[in-house]
């Protein structure tokens, strides 16, 4: 884990109020792994005090880059940053996607934001395995394809895509899925969450979900991001420390 001020390269506007970072952080990319984290200190000043938490969400040699919207006061000072700002980084944080294993297609279900870990977790895996993705929104404007591959898309309002939200559209295309071995990985806002829990306990299904909780300390000594926990001893669990990924059927979304 490191703490580092890491130099912006560049800042990217990519649909309306959502934006891609690029840090020059030669440290971090070395190491990091899809679905890891970083906390990011958005500014000097004491406000906003906290830390803000960030999937990676690619790795291009020395680069790192992150994809926000704008949310509140920390996400906004993160949209107005320039090239040479510097950015101070904690990081690698958590547990990841574990994306080795006995599967044949990675099936990725993303709702809105949900996809910002995913580019990462697609280049590494390369060829090794097929991918599908499945990203839902409310509108188009939710929508972010960046860096996906296969995808098949929802709205919930129909404007692009098949009308419903991301897990009706994934239980439609289940049974033809389930022909393959498939491993599911999704990210998204926790109602979408749930409803892939119920899914993929009723088919019987691997998924590995990166689970969002405010944080404060991002590393396990706070004690502020517990989840109640299923199938452990430990009645709670921390999101930043023994996840954000878990075993979708192992937490209480
Ligand atoms: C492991 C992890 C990875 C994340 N990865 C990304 C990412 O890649 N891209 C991205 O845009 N966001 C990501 N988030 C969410 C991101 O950290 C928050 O959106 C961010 O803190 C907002 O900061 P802000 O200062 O702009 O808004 P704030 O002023 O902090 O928030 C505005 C309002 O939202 C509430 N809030 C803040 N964070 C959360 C949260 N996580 N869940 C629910 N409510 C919240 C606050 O209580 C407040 O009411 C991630 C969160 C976690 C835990
Ligand atoms: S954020 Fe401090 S323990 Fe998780």
């Amino acid at each position: 884990m490191f703490i580092t001020k890491a130099p912006v390269e560049k800042v990217i506007e990519l649909k309306n109020h959502i934006f891609i970072l690029k840090i020059f952080a030669p440290e971090i990319a070395s190491i990091i792994k899809p679905g890891e984290f970083l906390n990011v200190k958005v500014c000097d000043s004491n406000f906003p005090l906290l830390r803000r938490p960030f999937s990676v969400c690619d790795v291009e040699g020395d680069f790192i880059f992150l994809m926000f919207n704008i949310f509140g006061e920390g996400t906004k000072i993160l949209a107005n940053k320039h090239k040479g700002d510097l950015i101070d980084l904690l990081g690698p944080l958590g547990k990841g996607f574990n994306i080795e294993g006995d599967y044949d297609t990675a099936i990725l279900v993303a709702g809105g934001l949900g996809v910002a870990p995913f580019p990462y977790f697609i280049r590494k895996i390369g060829n090794s395995k097929k991918i599908h993705s499945f990203i839902g929104g409310k509108t188009d404007k939710d929508i972010i394809t960046y860096r996906m591959k296969n995808i098949t898309i929802s709205t919930d309002d129909g404007s692009l895509g098949i009308k419903g939200n991301v897990v009706e559209l994934l239980e439609q295309n289940i049974e033809k899925l389930k022909s393959e071995r498939i491993k599911i990985f999704a990210c998204g806002p926790n109602a979408m969450l749930r409803k892939l829990r119920e899914l993929c306990i009723r088919h019987n299904l691997n998924c590995e979900a990166s689970i969002e909780c405010a944080m404060a300390c991002g590393f396990g000594i706070c004690q502020g991001c517990p989840i109640e926990s299923v199938n452990y001893p430990d009645k709670y669990l921390l999101v930043c420390k023994n996840g954000p990924v878990f075993n979708i059927r192992d937490v209480v979304i």
